[in-house]
């Protein structure tokens, strides 16, 4: 899909540490937390996604890395500047694509282009985000005038047109058909060799999170212990890191909280909204139906509480 690697210069990806978070809602039955001890480092240009029951808090998270929210407690640093608002630094991508109907699809993407950009400069790079998410001959069209995965590609150019060093996406491709998607996922590891962004993605899919990222957030909802019980030295399957990073999965975020005492970090994750954090073993693009993923899809799903079934012994 993509027609050309850019030759615009993108700047370089962020690191996110969120330490010890907590978001508390109030609600009319009084406050109600969402997000405990969500303590995570987010390595430059690493792909993180973050699954989980549906009300755990994904979007919620995603918000408070965007500046969109601000914890309750702990606090969220993105190149060790705390995030306190939205700023040019972070992009974010919903399930939607929210493009202006009454503009072209060209000119949604440069809704995304810095304040005060404009002129060839301008011009230019909308042509060049249009080019890497391969919708150069759709410039012109309505949002109506073309597809759902279209109109999400555009999305994507339009968050990508601020050169984030974080781009946030919130179940980005949730509402494409089943191909699409799969098309779509190959276009965002194009888009992220092209333009190698630190990336959190929301998704309910774990074969969609497997086939991304480096690593996978497992979030429990706090509120329904039946999905995801606290128990306290859980067992994960250990596996490689793709980045590199070679750290063991564990009931809590396998770094930094390792720095905390084991006894207490063990009480802390098992209580907290980090069910499970674990890297993703091999390169992109990875094979979908790689042996490797076995284990640890069935635990991922096992965390969302889905189980899987055990054929019955035949005589
Ligand atoms: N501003 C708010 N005020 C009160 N409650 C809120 C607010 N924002 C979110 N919540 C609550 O926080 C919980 C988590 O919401 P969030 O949208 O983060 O969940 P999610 O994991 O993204 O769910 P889904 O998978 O359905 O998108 C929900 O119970 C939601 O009602
Ligand atoms: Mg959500």
């Amino acid at each position: 899909m993509p027609q050309s690697v850019p030759a615009h210069a993108p700047a370089r990806a962020g690191r996110v540490r969120i330490a010890d978070v907590e978001r508390t809602f109030p609600t009319a039955e009084g406050p109600r937390t969402v997000l405990r001890d969500v303590t995570l480092d987010v390595v430059p240009g690493e792909i993180i996604a973050i699954v989980g029951p549906s009300g755990c808090g994904k979007s919620t998270l995603l918000r408070l890395i965007g500046g969109l929210d601000t914890p309750t407690v702990g606090s969220i640093t993105l190149d060790d500047r705390v995030v306190r608002a939205h700023d040019d630094s972070t992009a974010i991508a919903f399930q939607e694509p929210r493009l202006l109907p009454w503009r072209t699809i060209a000119q949604n993407v440069a809704l995304g282009l810095p304040r005060g950009s404009r002129g060839r400069s301008a011009r230019e790079r909308v042509a060049e985000l249009l080019a890497l998410v391969g919708l150069t001959h759709a410039a012109g069209q309505r949002p109506s005038e073309v597809s759902g995965g279209m109109a999400q590609r555009a999305s994507l150019a339009r968050a990508l047109a601020r050169d984030p060093r974080v781009l946030l996406l919130d179940e980005p491709f949730g509402a494409l058909d089943a191909l699409t998607r799969l098309k779509m996922h190959d276009l965002l590891l194009d888009i992220h060799r092209a333009q190698p962004t630190t990336i959190v993605l929301v998704t309910h899919d774990v074969e969609e999170a497997l086939y991304l990222a480096d690593h996978v957030l497992l979030l429990r909802n706090l509120h329904d212990a039946q999905l995801e019980p606290a128990r306290p030295r859980a067992k994960v399957v250990a596996l490689g890191s793709s980045s590199g990073l070679g750290a063991l999965g564990s009931a809590g975020a396998a770094r930094p909280a390792d720095a905390i005492p084991d006894g207490e970090a063990d009480t802390r994750r098992a209580n907290g909204s980090i069910a499970r954090f674990v890297p993703v073993p091999g390169a992109r693009p990875r094979d979908r139906g790689a042996r490797a993923f076995t284990d640890l899809r069935t635990g991922l799903l096992d965390g969302l509480g889905v189980h899987k079934l055990t054929p019955k012994e035949t005589p």
